[in-house]
């Protein structure tokens, strides 16, 4: 019988980097991937790989719970990887409702589903819940975030996510489900959606428009490129041991106006503009609420124990992702019409 791992929220950012090194590190797999489509969700993430034999795409919803028995019985997956969710900060604070709604009731639908569809064979079974540092909270006096770091969410995203974690880690506690989770870092890289700093910073300096910086851009983030993620997710899927939960991190921590600095440094040269011309788009602007200051993970368990690291210097990963967006005009198109103007100008609007 062929292996088969389901993969939710394999149409995202991150999950599109999973299913695409599944689908081509193992033919001998069979690859589901899971999705609902969402507007973070987008198919043509995945044409490089959608014909490929020994991979499946369903439309469905997490939050559905008797889908989600239906197709758990009906396909019987080796192992579960559980990436679908609502993913950023900003939403969660103007909607905290869906983000329960699918990172919370979702991940427990998918785990009764689960455990009915592995009942009595547990052991042979893996699921793997992907989860955030931002679960731990905010630092504020140096140190890192380790696997033992006391759960201290401080947004409805990182609420909703811990609380997801916390339902994983009682299913295994409970009814003996196998399981592992990682916790990650920011990633950055091709196909994220424009509504995370990155990508829509690199968007609007193309189209010469302001560069919103949240308080004093003094807030630090932890930048991992999303192929080390998926990298670091196959380790874990694979050689993770069951109930241990894995700090994902590259040791990369940046303010986030240096971080734009460098950004804007090398949209000048890509785009032969003159030294300081894209950085003369930095806006200052009113801070996100309850905006954490500082993330930093250690990664040390994964590197030592799992032989896991990253194989890229955040230098070379900037390039390589504005070179990527540079080249996907019609991607970001796609992606930034519609809704999503609408989104911007309610988000941003009035900042
Ligand atoms: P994303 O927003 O780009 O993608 C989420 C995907 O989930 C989309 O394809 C969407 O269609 C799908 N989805 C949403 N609701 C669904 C539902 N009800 N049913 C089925 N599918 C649904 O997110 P991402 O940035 O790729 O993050 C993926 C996972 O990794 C999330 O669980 C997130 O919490 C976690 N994570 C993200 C980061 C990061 O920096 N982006 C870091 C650490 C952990
Ligand atoms: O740490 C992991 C998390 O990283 C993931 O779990 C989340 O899914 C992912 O969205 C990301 O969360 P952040 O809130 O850190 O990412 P974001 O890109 O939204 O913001 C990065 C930093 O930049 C943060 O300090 C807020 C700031 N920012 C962001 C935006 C969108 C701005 O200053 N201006 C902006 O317009």
């Amino acid at each position: 019988m062929k292996h088969t791992v389901l993969i939710t929220g394999g149409a995202g950012f991150i999950g599109s980097h999973v299913v695409r090194l599944f689908v081509r590190k193992y033919p001998d797999y069979h690859i589901i991937n899971l999705d609902n489509l969402t507007y973070a969700g987008n198919l043509a993430n995945l044409t490089d790989i959608e014909a490929e034999p020994n991979y499946t795409f369903l439309k469905a919803d997490i939050t559905n719970a008797s889908q989600m028995e239906e197709l758990m019985l009906k396909h019987r997956p080796n192992g579960v990887i559980h990436l679908a969710a609502e993913s950023h900060v900003d939403r969660s604070i103007t909607n905290p409702m869906e983000f329960i709604m699918t990172n919370v009731v979702g991940t427990v639908n998918l785990l009764n589903a689960a455990r009915k569809a592995w009942s009595g064979v547990f052991d042979q079974h893996r699921f793997y819940h992907v989860s955030t540092d931002e679960v731990y909270g905010s630092l504020h006096d140096g140190g890192f975030f380790t696997e033992e770091t006391p759960y201290d969410p401080q947004s409805p995203y990182s609420a909703s996510k811990a609380s997801s974690d916390h339902f994983v880690r009682a299913y295994g506690n409970t009814y003996g489900l196998d399981y592992v989770i990682s916790n990650c870092s920011n990633n950055y890289g091709p196909n994220q959606f424009p509504e995370k700093l990155i990508p829509l910073f690199i968007h609007n300096i193309r189209q010469n428009k302001p560069l919103p910086v949240y308080g004093k851009g003094e807030n630090v983030r932890d930048w991992l490129y999303v192929i080390d993620h998926a990298a670091a997710i196959d380790v874990v899927y694979h050689n993770g041991k069951n109930r241990e939960t894995y700090n994902i991190g590259g040791f990369n921590e940046w303010k986030n106006i240096d971080l734009i600095h460098l950004l804007c440094q090398v949209m000048d040269q890509k785009l032969g503009r003159s030294k300081g011309e894209s950085a003369g788009l930095i806006t200052y602007v009113k801070d996100r609420a309850g905006h954490d200051l500082r993330y930093a993970i250690d990664a040390n368990k994964i590197m030592n124990e799992l032989g896991w690291k990253p194989s890229l210097q955040f230098e070379e990963g900037i390039v390589r992702t504005v070179d990527w967006y540079l080249q996907n005009e019609v991607w970001l198109q796609q992606v930034t019409s519609g809704a999503y103007q609408q989104y911007y100008e309610e988000h941003y609007g009035n900042r």
